[in-house]
């Protein structure tokens, strides 16, 4: 059996939250962290609490959600109930090769990019409570399957999360995963992209949130900037608010493309600047 991950499993680092605990069950779960989706352990509490999220967010979608959030979303049909991993995994499979994995929440960082770096997803099996509808610090499985798995299904964003997997091991070698999560945040979690002019959203963070979506896009008080690989990983980020800035592609193959080169001197750059 796995030790629990405790003290040794630095969850602060990952949240940038020091008195962020971990929830989630970590006794049964396999040496890679992964635990069964048990879907006869979802309440009927529960299966109602997921389609109000759902509905809830589906309503604010159209005009703000990136066209290919919205089609796969339309595919994935979540007001049928909480999504079955298994039967999820089979349209997944045939769209881009990605598989999901149960976890039970966070995951220490060299875990999550392994999976990353394998193509598998890895999704939190329980739902907030009650007292959580509106706003969760943590992922639960409304953030990670509603803002998440949609864009898994877009071959090229599928292609740019697995590499994201390998490089954020190498940044951790060459220790520039600080700046390389920053870079994850301003994208995979709060990317916003240019599409005929309009300004829609493609980051999970920003597409589970209704308040943040609506900050996001609608607000005057952030600053919207091109997007920008070093720019971003100069920009400390918040975990517990609105961001006060986001990043803009003009399209997922410029994220392909802007992340393609070797970080390694980029690293240089960011360390000499920080000494
Ligand atoms: N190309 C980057 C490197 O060599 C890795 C990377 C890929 C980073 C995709 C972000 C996204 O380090
Ligand atoms: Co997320």
């Amino acid at each position: 059996m796995e030790p629990v991950p405790s003290a040794s499993f630095d969850i602060s680092a990952k949240t940038h939250n020091p008195n962020a605990g971990l929830r989630g069950n970590y006794s049964q779960m396999a040496p890679d962290y992964t635990v069964r989706q048990q879907m006869s352990d979802y309440s009927p509490a529960e299966q109602a609490r997921w389609l109000r999220l759902v509905e809830r967010q589906l309503a604010l979608l159209p005009g703000r959600a990136c066209h290919e959030f919205i089609d796969a979303v339309k595919a994935l049909d979540m007001g049928r109930g909480i999504p079955d991993f298994t039967e999820v995994n089979v349209a997944l499979k045939a769209a881009t090769n990605w598989q999901l994995v149960g976890v039970p929440g966070l995951l220490p960082d060299d875990v999550f990019f392994t999976h990353l770096a394998n193509r598998r997803f890895p999704v939190t099996v329980w739902l907030r409570e009650e007292s959580e509808f509106d706003y969760i610090v943590e992922p639960d499985i409304f953030h990670d399957f509603f803002g998440h798995v949609p864009m898994l299904f877009t071959p090229i964003y599928a292609d740019h999360l697995e590499a994201y997997g390998h490089g954020a091991l190498k940044a951790k070698r060459l220790g520039g995963l600080d700046w390389l999560a920053r870079l994850y945040w301003y994208t995979i979690e709060f990317g916003l992209i240019r599409e005929h002019g309009q300004i829609k959203a493609y980051g999970a963070g920003v597409l589970s949130s209704p308040k943040e979506l609506l900050y996001a896009l609608e607000s005057s008080v952030p600053q919207r900037l091109p997007f920008d690989v070093m720019t971003s990983m100069r920009t400390k980020f918040l975990i517990d608010d609105v961001q006060t800035t986001y990043f803009v592609l003009d399209s997922l193959q410029q994220l392909r493309d802007d992340t393609a080169p070797d970080f390694t001197p980029y690293y240089e750059t960011l360390r000499a600047e920080s000494a």
